[in-house]
């Protein structure tokens, strides 16, 4: 078999526990339920800026991968931000502001009324405080500006500083904490302890289990897109998500199960080797922890810890889980970006192409095509969880601007 990525050698495992037939129970509705998407729908498409982001058919990279087809669901350019994290972040501080007028002057408030700016005075008193690896501090931050709230966000020291301005750019303040990510969320949360803040971890180790609920809730909304973009007629057979704490995972997997039920997609959750703290703990059948230095180009995914509130979904609701190198992630950059044999050039970044890269090593071995039923009829869904957020990085990877991928994109000559 011609392999689409040479020379990159990767690691999958079948859940011992995944639930093949089984409905979407109370455990995992506990967390992500009909009425919280209902409730995210309502708020999140009032926003300023709110579309549906694109399904993109790939139709080039199915033949070489030897499947029906793929789809790349593209985050890159949700609310113009560059990923899929407004949608989390933003939302959970739209719920600590509504939280905090409820409690003040019982008022109940949607996001209309804020951004009219009901409650200015409220709103202006509020500090919301998050750690991030990149791209949850800027949705946090963007989602602070845009309610008209106080943001301080804690970085890692491995943080580019292409991605600290960004996060700055929204009028947070950013301040570096020694460290791993994991170390900064810790002290993300102590401080707001301390100060009276309002914590919005991405994590449910972060000390805020109902803001980080809130964050997957919201992500639960790209998900239910695919599901309205997709032919009805012809369900996803798998899904390819990656996976940091396991958040969007969480999402996508749980809001596939709720729609299709039984007949819900293969799902494979894929991460950096160096991080693959998922990948442990679906074999352990436990939480486990992954500590070291989480060296990984996938910034986005560099994350030692499964978070708490992910579990109850993933520990039955993936069937299998992959570990991928950075060279995979860098080839699946170059690869998105070239487009032709009829696919789109697309601008997808280091961390949100790791779920399509994770695919294209299974399609090319036997045994792991074997292991999850991957043949010629499979419909695949991978989840393009952001763009060139680090346009530098981007450009070194590629060789080529994200702008003059787009570009190239809209010129129409590639198939
Ligand atoms: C671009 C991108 N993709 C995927 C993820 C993984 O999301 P989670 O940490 O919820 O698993 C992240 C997390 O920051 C991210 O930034």
């Amino acid at each position: 078999m011609t392999k689409i990525l040479p020379n990159c050698p990767f690691s999958i495992i079948g859940n011992p526990n995944a639930a093949i037939a089984a409905p979407y129970g109370a455990e995992q509705a506990a967390v992500l339920s009909a009425e919280g998407l209902q409730r995210a729908r309502r708020e999140i498409t009032t926003w300023p800026g709110y579309q549906l982001t694109p399904l993109v058919k790939m139709p080039g990279v199915a033949r070489a991968a030897k499947v029906d087809s793929l789809y790349y669901k593209d985050e890159s350019g949700r609310f113009g931000l560059g990923s899929f994290k407004p949608l989390g972040g933003a939302y959970a501080v739209f719920h600590v502001i509504e939280k905090e007028i409820r409690r003040t002057i019982g008022k109940e408030v949607t996001s209309i009324d804020l951004l009219d700016g009901k409650h200015r005075d409220v709103v202006a008193g509020v500090t919301i405080c998050a750690a991030t690896d990149g791209n949850h501090g800027r949705s946090v931050a963007w989602g602070s500006r845009m309610f008209g709230c106080r943001c301080v966000i804690y970085i890692n020291e491995a943080v580019s500083e292409g991605r600290e301005r960004a996060i700055a750019s929204y009028g947070a303040e950013v301040r570096r904490a020694p460290g791993s990510f994991d170390d900064a969320v810790r002290m993300a949360s102590k401080t707001s302890a301390i100060k009276g803040w309002h914590v919005v971890p991405d994590t449910a180790a972060g000390g805020n289990a109902e803001a980080s609920g809130n964050v997957m809730q919201g992500y639960a909304l790209l998900a239910d897109e695919v599901v309205s973009q997709l032919p009805a007629d012809r369900p996803a057979s798998h899904l390819f998500v990656q996976a940091g704490v396991g958040g969007l995972a969480a999402a996508v997997c749980g809001q596939f199960w709720q729609a299709y039920d039984e007949t819900r997609p293969i799902t494979v959750m894929v991460e950096p080797h160096n991080a693959a703290c998922w990948f442990e703990s679906l074999k352990a059948a436990e939480p486990v922890v992954v500590a070291g230095e989480m060296d990984t180009l996938m910034a986005g995914l560099a994350c030692g810890e499964p978070s708490p509130l992910a579990w109850p979904i993933m520990k039955t609701g993936a069937h299998a889980a992959m570990t991928i190198p950075d060279a995979a992630a860098a080839e699946t950059m170059r690869l998105l970006a070239a487009g032709g044999n009829g696919d789109q050039p697309i601008v997808g970044g280091e961390s949100g192409v790791a779920g399509l890269a994770g695919f294209l090593l299974a399609s090319q071995d036997a045994e792991a095509r074997a292991l999850l039923g991957l043949d010629e009829t499979s419909r695949v869904v991978v989840i393009g969880s952001e763009g060139d957020t680090d346009a530098e990085a981007y450009n070194t990877i590629v060789g080529r601007s994200g702008d003059v991928v787009r570009a190239s994109a809209t010129q129409g000559n590639w198939s």
